[in-house]
């Protein structure tokens, strides 16, 4: 197992190129279930999920080319040889599930492991059947997996109303009305990029979709969707992620490929604790000069509020900053496993449940800490570049779900960092 050794310093100054975005590439890559067309995704990011991604649609039969030395993905699903998704594929990402409604409106059956519990929340999927139910699927848990059936003719349109915003539960939706009978009404969507961007790649396979980006999807159902071609939209998680790199070790750094509108309630929490953010012809400007960075309170919510996918990164921040800082955590039960590891590097936090309070310090000094999931991981990198001497942070193997050439990023504009095999 490798490990991350961070030697605080700063500042930092230079580029950093953002990737092609993991939480959209996770639902782009099911959809090519849903055509015996070739889809072909570019801007796609190497990371181990994609893979295991890659995996499950072969082991469905699909033919999924690409990604060594290329962001192209090149897809096809013209001949499936099964419509089961193994246990032991599901078992390690939980967004195997989004095969469930493509598999289940082009073939009317799949059998879907159910992907069982997570670090950060128990994540149900109770939605996503709902969801396929009121698109007349019969469904049945047997064994850990969902048995599910199309009535004869296939699914057919529907009002989905879901009781609270779920990104995954929007994305299995959408992608099964698009071949339902007649039309569809999604109601309390959620509104991420990475919906949006779905919508928009069926809709260049030849689906009739209104409304993404906002909470009311309708859909109108089509007998059969084309191939296209089709580029992964930023990934605004990891933009966020590298904009509190000189944000937490001062210096300026400019996120290539990044736009505020990707990030904009994070952008105004990063104003109100005095960090600079700037649009630039090819990105966003990040720049923290001097003095200390300012508390804020956050509060996590679904797009277009603060993501959960950074509140680790930004308790990183708010640990050193002037002053006390409450972060709340709306969306998983389970997301502050981060605290008691930036404890161990001197922070101060108080955990009660779903809300952290973070008393600043002058300085975290460097320990060997352990990552417990992807972006409590790189949260803990982020404060080993702020903080007294070395940090090791050990289980990197998080990391690599979610992020590409941290080392490389960072290195490139200053950062004292290395990947080590562990003893
Ligand atoms: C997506 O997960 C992302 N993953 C997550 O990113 C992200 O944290 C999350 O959305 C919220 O933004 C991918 O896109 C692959 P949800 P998802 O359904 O779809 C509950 C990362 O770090 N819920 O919006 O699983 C659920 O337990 C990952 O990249 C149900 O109760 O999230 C949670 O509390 C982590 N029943 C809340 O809703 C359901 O059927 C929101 O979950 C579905 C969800």
């Amino acid at each position: 197992m490798d490990s991350i050794v961070v030697t605080g310093g700063g500042p930092l100054s230079g580029q950093i190129p953002i990737a092609g975005a993991k939480n959209a590439c996770l639902t782009l890559m099911p959809a090519t279930l849903l055509s015996d067309a070739p889809l072909t995704l570019t801007n796609a990011p190497r990371l181990s999920d994609i893979r295991t991604m890659t995996t499950l649609l072969q082991s469905l039969g699909a033919e999924v080319q690409g990604l060594q030395d290329s962001q192209v993905l090149a897809m096809s699903s013209h001949s499936l040889t099964s419509t089961r998704a193994e246990y032991d594929i599901v078992r390690k990402m939980r967004a195997s599930i989004l095969v469930l409604g493509p598999l289940l409106a082009r073939y009317g059956h799949a059998e879907v492991s159910l992907p069982g519990g997570c670090a950060i929340g128990a994540r149900p999927v109770d939605l996503h059947l709902r969801a396929l139910e009121a698109l007349g699927a019969e469904l049945d848990l047997r064994e850990g997996y969902v048995h599910a059936k199309a009535p004869t003719g296939g699914l057919r349109g529907g009002v989905i109303e879901f009781p609270f915003v779920s990104v995954g539960a929007t994305e299995n939706a959408l992608m099964a009305a698009t071949l339902a009978k007649g039309t569809t009404v999604i109601k309390r969507a959620a509104r991420e990029p990475e919906i949006v961007d779905l919508a928009q790649c069926l809709r260049k396979m030849g689906a009739q979709i209104e409304g993404e980006g906002t909470d009311t999807i309708t859909i109108q159902g089509v007998d059969r969707l084309g191939g296209a071609t089709h580029r992964v939209v930023t990934d605004r998680i990891e933009l966020g992620t590298y904009m509190l790199a000189p944000a937490i070790c001062g210096g300026e750094v400019e996120c290539l490929g990044g736009t505020i509108a990707l990030v904009s309630s994070f952008c105004e929490k990063l104003d109100a604790a005095g960090i600079s953010v700037e649009e630039t012809a090819s990105g966003l400007k990040v720049a923290r000069k001097n003095g200390r960075v300012g508390a804020v309170d956050v509060t996590t919510e679904p797009f277009p509020g603060f993501p959960t996918d950074l509140q680790a990164q930004m308790m990183a921040l708010l640990c050193t900053a002037e002053g006390t800082s409450v972060l709340e955590e709306k969306i998983f039960e389970n997301r502050f496993m981060h605290a008691p590891e930036l404890m161990r590097m001197g922070a101060r936090i108080e955990v009660h449940g779903g809300t952290a309070t973070v008393t600043g310090v002058d300085k975290l000094k460097g320990a060997p800490v352990m990552a417990t999931d992807l972006r409590a991981s790189v949260s803990l990198i982020l404060a080993g570049l702020a903080a007294e001497g070395e940090t090791t942070v050990s289980r990197v193997y998080h990391l690599d779900r979610g992020y590409e050439h941290v080392v490389g990023k960072l290195s490139a504009v200053g950062a004292k960092i290395e990947r080590v095999k562990d003893a």
